[in-house]
């Protein structure tokens, strides 16, 4: 597959992506906190689904739900057609390092390696020789337009760019899933519309996207809203912006 100015190479089309079932997640520090409390939601294949809420609402427990990175006490989570629930360890980090791709606030690059090198730390279990690893760095850091940064170190970089060494470390092990939490929370306005516009380039691309922000002009980008109140959700606001995809259920 070879691709010219994109984001991503397209992906196929396929089934729902992701599938929660009627999802409980309850901490207990003292008195009982419902996380999530009975959340069923389906990403097709494809979708751009925004999610928002108040502080505390569940957020980020359903990011991790979805990104296999914890477990329901009650409740079924699908994702690529996998009972994650059924998974072990070892199976759910590799689902994560094969199919997913996250995207932080807080960047979350390592200070000391070049961007290009940072793109490329997914790659640990994957076995591309260092040519390779090197290639795909500056393919992608080029499309999100940091081919003339791939020796710089975060510290080096601004916030944008640093969210852009983020997303093209995310986007290294071609995941179908994209996961979003507050992408663009540390940015300001011009900057998080630039990384929108890799956003809306990813979904053009056939990504799946789940993304949490508190900005209802960032939200607007999906094909629609989940708003969580208290760990339920309240309501899914369809988009008309998004309407020309298959983005709904
Ligand atoms: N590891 C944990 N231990 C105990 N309680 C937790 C834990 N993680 C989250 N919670 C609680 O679960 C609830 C939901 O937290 P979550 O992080 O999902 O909220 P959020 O919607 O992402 O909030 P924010 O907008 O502030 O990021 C909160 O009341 C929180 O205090
Ligand atoms: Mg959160």
């Amino acid at each position: 597959m070879t691709s010219t100015g994109s984001v991503v190479e397209s992906v196929e089309a396929g089934n729902a992506t992701v599938s929660l079932g009627n999802v409980r997640r309850t901490y207990y520090l003292g008195e009982p906190v419902h996380a999530l409390d009975g959340v069923s939601l389906d990403l097709p294949d494809g979708s751009f689904t925004a999610v928002m809420g108040p502080s505390g609402s569940g957020k980020s427990t359903l990011m991790n739900m979805v990104g296999c990175l914890d477990t329901p006490d009650e409740g079924t989570v699908h994702v690529e057609g996998r009972n994650v629930t059924a998974l072990s360890g070892s199976e759910r980090a590799q689902l994560r390092g094969t199919e997913l791709g996250f995207i932080f606030q807080q960047f979350n690059l390592m200070p000391r390696l070049t961007a290009a090198e940072n793109v490329t730390l997914p790659l640990v279990f994957n076995d591309a020789v260092d040519v390779d690893r090197r290639e795909r760095a500056e393919t992608l850091l080029s499309r999100v337009g940091l081919g003339d940064r791939l020796d710089h170190a975060p510290p080096e970089l601004s916030g944008g760019q640093r969210q852009r060494v983020a997303i093209a470390r995310a986007l290294v092990n071609e995941p179908s899933l994209v996961l979003a939490d507050e992408p663009t929370g540390n940015l300001d306005t011009g900057t998080g519309a630039e990384i929108m516009d890799i956003f809306a380039e990813l979904h053009a691309a056939g990504r799946t996207i789940l993304m949490v922000t508190h900005e209802r002009h960032i939200a607007e980008h999906a094909e629609r809203i989940v708003h969580l109140v208290d760990g339920q959700i309240q309501e899914i606001e369809q988009l008309d912006s998004g309407a020309h995809t298959g983005g709904s259920q």
